[in-house]
């Protein structure tokens, strides 16, 4: 559409690339994503947005691609010539990269490579938003972490994004293409992957609560994240790339909390209180209420290396940029729940 910005989305049908697609066509643009072919539908989380037949097609796009496949992204580049790119496409799940390291590499590390030699090669004068993570401070004894605090990754998703975070510095000194990284922290919400920690406590609980499941299982409780809300991370992703000048930064709350908090959060928040006894893999908590176990440990969700604790400054982004995080903790639990509790009840009926 003419007069409007376009932009060009990788992950368009994650998390991330659903709450962005929605800013960016609010804020008028015309967006392009990349979607992966797959034997099942992997379209749910943006299904709202192709069934709305005055933006399909005049607004929004979508096309077949894979960050493995260079031809592919050279030709989608060269195509939608985007005023902005976001590289939101991921392999993102930190214990499975473990399983499939090298794949990990190829999208995540390479992947990054494969836009950045395509904005090169063609000379387009496009902005591009690297999704960088907290993950890259891993064994970091740095409390909170900042742009400056050094990396120190711990897994094979770390390794590919830490690649993948130098790659967009280095283009953008070599050849002063307007290449950012955005250094996020955890952020979660009702669309959040259900393999990740938060989703999966926030549906079992649920689903617990409702008597559709027995027992939830999970890793390592000790754990501390810095987990903030994903719609507004994906509005600072969008900041970073209005400034003048590029530049890379952190998006965190600055507030940790554990596993085991979110837990005891997501529980009370359907009105119950869970009891812990024991330690270690033999750690179980059941409700108050009539002290039947619904927590417990399976040893399969730890991972060979552990990050254990993470905390942002998001100073910069506050000072450059006027980002803020809003959600609280307490907050995001009420809301994953909600959304869940909803879901799982409609499971009673059908
Ligand atoms: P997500 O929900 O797992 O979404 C990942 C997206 O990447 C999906 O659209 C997926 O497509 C796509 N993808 C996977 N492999 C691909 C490939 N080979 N080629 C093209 N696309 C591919 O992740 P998210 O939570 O939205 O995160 C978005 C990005 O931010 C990721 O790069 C992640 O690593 C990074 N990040 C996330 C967080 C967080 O807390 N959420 C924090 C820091 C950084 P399918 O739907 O077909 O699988
Ligand atoms: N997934 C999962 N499943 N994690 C568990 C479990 C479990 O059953 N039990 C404990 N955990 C712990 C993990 O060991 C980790 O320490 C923490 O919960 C969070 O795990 P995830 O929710 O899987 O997220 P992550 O922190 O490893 O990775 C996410 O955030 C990164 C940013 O720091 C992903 O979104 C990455 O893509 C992202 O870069």
């Amino acid at each position: 559409m003419k007069g409007s910005k376009t932009a060009l989305i990788s992950g368009i049908t994650g998390q991330d690339g659903s709450y962005l697609t929605e800013l960016l066509i609010e804020k008028g643009y015309v967006v392009h994503g990349i979607i992966r072919r797959s034997s099942s539908f992997n379209t749910f989380r943006i299904d709202h947005l192709f069934k709305n037949k005055d933006l399909f097609n005049s607004r929004f796009f979508l096309h077949y691609g894979d960050l493995t496949d260079s031809s592919n992204i050279n030709r989608l580049v060269e195509k939608v010539q985007p005023d902005e790119i976001y590289n939101l496409g991921a392999q993102s799940h930190v214990q499975v990269s473990f399983e499939v390291p090298e794949y990990t590499a190829e999208v995540d590390g390479i992947g990054t490579l494969r836009f950045l030699d395509a904005i090169k090669d063609t000379g387009l004068q496009t902005r591009f938003y690297q999704a960088s993570t907290s993950e890259l401070f891993g064994n970091t004894q740095e409390f909170p972490q900042t742009e400056k605090t050094p990396f120190s990754p711990r897994s094979p998703y770390a390794a590919a994004k830490l690649y993948a975070y130098w790659i967009v510095v280095n283009y953008r000194e070599a050849y002063k293409i307007f290449a950012c990284n955005g250094i996020l922290f955890n952020h979660e919400s009702e669309r959040r992957g259900r393999t990740f920690v938060t989703r999966k406590i926030t549906v079992a609980a649920s689903e617990i609560v409702l008597g559709l499941q027995e027992k939830l299982l999970l890793g390592n409780l000790d754990s501390k994240r810095d987990w903030g809300y994903a719609p507004e991370y994906v509005e600072g992703m969008w900041r970073i790339l209005q400034v003048n000048e590029p530049d890379d930064y952190i998006l965190a709350t600055n507030e940790a909390h554990t596993v085991r908090e979110f837990v005891e959060e997501s529980f009370k928040a359907l009105g119950e209180e869970i009891i812990w006894s024991g330690s270690g893999i033999n750690e179980r908590g059941n409700l108050k209420s009539n002290g039947k176990e619904v927590v417990g440990i399976n040893p399969r969700f730890f991972r060979p290396t552990e990050v254990d604790f993470l905390l942002g400054n998001p100073s910069k982004a506050n000072e450059k940029l006027g980002w803020k995080p809003k959600t609280t903790f307490n907050e995001l639990v009420k809301l994953m729940i909600a959304s869940d509790f909803e879901k799982a009840k409609l499971r009673t009926i059908l």
